[in-house]
């Protein structure tokens, strides 16, 4: 089996970190979205692996590299424009060969894994299985109806009045029967190819195409909340490791990862809470479920439920929540605010709050 990673997009529900940040990069628990992803293919035991992207395919291809840091094999496939998921497989159609496939969103995060799917896949062998989620609101979502053996009958893709609450999750396994299918179908309304109509075409057809529904934690890191919601999550599995210097006056309660060469002094830190390697962290209160990336520096800072993007500079800011900072943005309160404030700020901004 192969896995197919469709990484571009332009993200615009991420903006504005998205301008100059591709989302597969976006960091969870201080990880880019993608090397989690290619870490849980890899668990899979599939290691060849062909990534779509197009709009910053060369930050994305500097991240992860050939994947073998990972136990992968990458190999890139260009993308012009996001064209639809539909036409990631089109485009995928002679590195993926006669090979069944994972398809694996970019964007999409599963951290309990879905080994127990593809093993039944690939006992199975279906022609398409979609692995769905029950949420409350599928508006949002691909949406399956299935029938009580698990088939499926019918999907829409962000249907206005859903008729199931399935919603499809970012990963499909699939056999070469849908490579016809892709070739078979024309853009939606929103101009796309869409991976849900080449799906129902397999149904139309009479394919047998399956969902399971799963059982774990899914979250499509769509928007800045469902990054830090998706944060959150992997955070409650820390595993404490403190490698870098804490300093005798400082308090770590909690789970607590501290990179080589990251420097805390006269702080309080209140797991779970990741600080990166080579940041400084210098009389500041940081926690619950903070990510603060490698070389980023906090003065005087008061931060929480937070992730701070690689070089990040705070100072005196005294009651920062739910906020994402990016890569060498800066914020200071010149006069040390003590307002809460929630700020998505994007890479190499300067904001001074009140
Ligand atoms: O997250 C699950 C949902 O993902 C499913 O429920 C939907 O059925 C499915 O269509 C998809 O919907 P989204 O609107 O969330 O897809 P998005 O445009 O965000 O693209 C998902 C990933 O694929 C993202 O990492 C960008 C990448 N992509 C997307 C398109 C359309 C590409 O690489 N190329 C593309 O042409």
């Amino acid at each position: 089996m192969k896995a197919l990673v469709p990484a571009g997009g332009t993200g615009t529900r991420l903006r504005p970190l998205s301008y100059s940040l591709p989302k597969a990069l976006i960091p969870v628990a201080n990880k880019p979205v993608l090397q989690h992803i290619l870490e849980s293919i890899r668990d899979l035991g599939v290691t060849e692996i062909g990534v779509v992207a197009g709009h910053g395919d060369r930050d994305i291809a500097e991240a992860v590299g050939d994947g073998s840091r990972y136990g992968v094999e990458l190999t890139w496939i260009r993308q012009d424009r996001p064209r639809g998921l539909a036409h990631c497989v089109r485009i995928a159609r002679s590195y993926l060969g006669d090979s069944d496939f994972v398809m694996y969103l970019g964007d999409n995060m599963l951290p309990d894994g879905v080994g127990d799917i593809a093993a039944e896949f690939a006992a199975t062998r279906p022609a398409a299985q979609l692995v769905v989620s029950r949420v409350p609101d599928p508006r949002a979502f691909g949406v399956a109806e299935v029938d009580g053996d698990g088939r499926v009958v019918r999907l829409a893709e962000k249907p206005a009045r859903p008729r199931s609450d399935l919603a499809l999750t970012g990963v499909y396994f699939f056999t070469p029967a849908i490579h016809r299918a892709v070739w078979s179908i024309t853009p939606s309304a929103r101009g796309e190819l869409e991976i849900t109509d080449a799906v129902q075409l397999l149904v139309d057809q009479g394919h047998d195409v399956r969902a399971v529904r799963y059982q774990g934690y899914w979250k499509d890191t769509g928007r800045a909340e469902d990054v830090l919601e998706c944060n959150r999550h992997v955070l409650a599995s820390l595993r404490p490791r403190i490698t870098g210097d804490v300093g005798e006056e400082c308090e770590v309660n909690g789970p607590a990862v501290i990179e080589e060469g990251a420097k805390v002094t006269r702080s309080r830190i209140v797991g779970p809470v990741v600080i990166g390697a080579n940041a400084v962290v210098e009389d500041s209160h940081v926690g619950p479920n903070v990510c603060i990336a490698a070389g980023c520096t906090l003065r005087d800072v008061r931060l929480s439920d937070s992730l701070t993007l690689d070089g990040a500079v705070l100072s005196g800011v005294n009651d920062l929540h739910g906020s994402i900072i990016g890569r060498h943005a800066t914020v200071v309160a010149p006069g040390r605010s003590t307002a809460r404030h929630r700020l998505v700020v994007g890479d190499h901004t300067h904001i001074e709050v009140a």
